[in-house]
């Protein structure tokens, strides 16, 4: 049967949980071969590790483990990647944390985690994707997960706007720097999906519902179906796009 990323090899950030873990499932259903990159191996919801629900159901995964604050461990999980499957065709740099504090409040601590995480590992994992996509000579595709607060502002999440309008940019940005490498850069832009981040506040969650005229808040395998389309060919001319998937709260 023909797959949609048949042969192609996947790197996802914090595919143990939450919209990585959806992603790198639904691209392994397409036949990409993935390797998970996270902190943790056992999912923040719970349920068998990503790597091994892909093998049981006859996909190609492995788990390396990777803080994307660290360059050294993007490189590595790059490495990894290319040593267990022959190239990096799609990266998705989804690892991302949230702290909700007034900026009065924020420190310079708060300020430092959540930037490194959530902006410098973005960065530097698109910067070590590039490098290998340019020495292997084929196309790639890199998908940023940004958020509904890279084009907006949210309560009390200066930080995490802040973060996600950086990866924003720095999607159009790449995406000129690398077309002539037939390399597309774009960012996926949801709104309120049930994750473990989200589940952790349930006041910010009813207002952010309460904003969505279609009244629910978003699945992880819906941003996953939209990671698939900016993956795949069905999206060969589409680069530099910031793809909102959030119900109508910014419409
Ligand atoms: N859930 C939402 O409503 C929502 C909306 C918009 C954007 N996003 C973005 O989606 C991405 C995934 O969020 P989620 O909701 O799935 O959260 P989640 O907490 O369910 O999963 C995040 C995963 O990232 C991993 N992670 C955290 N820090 C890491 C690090 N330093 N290095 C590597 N992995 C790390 C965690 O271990 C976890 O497995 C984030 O970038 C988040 O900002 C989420």
């Amino acid at each position: 049967m023909a797959t949609k990323l048949g042969e192609k090899a996947a790197l996802v950030t914090g595919a143990s949980s939450g919209n990585g873990r959806a992603i790198a499932r639904r691209f392994a259903e397409e036949g990409a071969s993935i390797t998970v990159a996270d902190i943790r191996e056992d999912p923040r919801m719970g349920g068998d590790p990503t790597h091994e629900l892909i093998e049981e159901s006859g996909g190609t995964a492995q788990y390396v483990e990777c803080d994307v604050s660290s360059i050294a461990d993007l490189q590595a999980a790059v490495d990894a990647t290319v040593d267990a499957y022959g190239s990096l065709d799609v990266m998705v740099n989804n690892a991302g944390v949230e702290r909700q504090l007034p900026i009065e409040e924020a420190g310079e601590d708060d300020y430092d985690w959540l930037m490194d995480i959530n902006l410098k590992g973005v960065y530097f994992g698109s910067q070590a994707a590039i490098q290998q996509m340019v020495d292997q000579e084929s196309s790639g595709a890199i998908i940023n997960m940004s958020s509904i607060g890279g084009i907006r502002g949210l309560d009390d999440s200066s930080l995490y706007c802040t973060s996600k309008g950086g990866v924003t940019n720095l999607t159009r940005q790449l995406a000129i720097e690398h077309g002539e490498n037939d390399i597309r850069v774009n960012a996926l832009n949801p709104g309120f999906i049930e994750t473990a981040m989200t589940m952790e506040d349930g006041e910010t969650a009813d207002d952010i519902l309460d904003q969505t005229p279609l009244g629910r808040a978003g699945q992880p395998e819906e941003v996953a179906d939209a990671a698939l389309f900016l993956a795949s060919d069905e999206s060969s001319f589409v680069t530099g796009h910031n793809l909102v998937m959030d119900g109508g709260f910014t419409a």
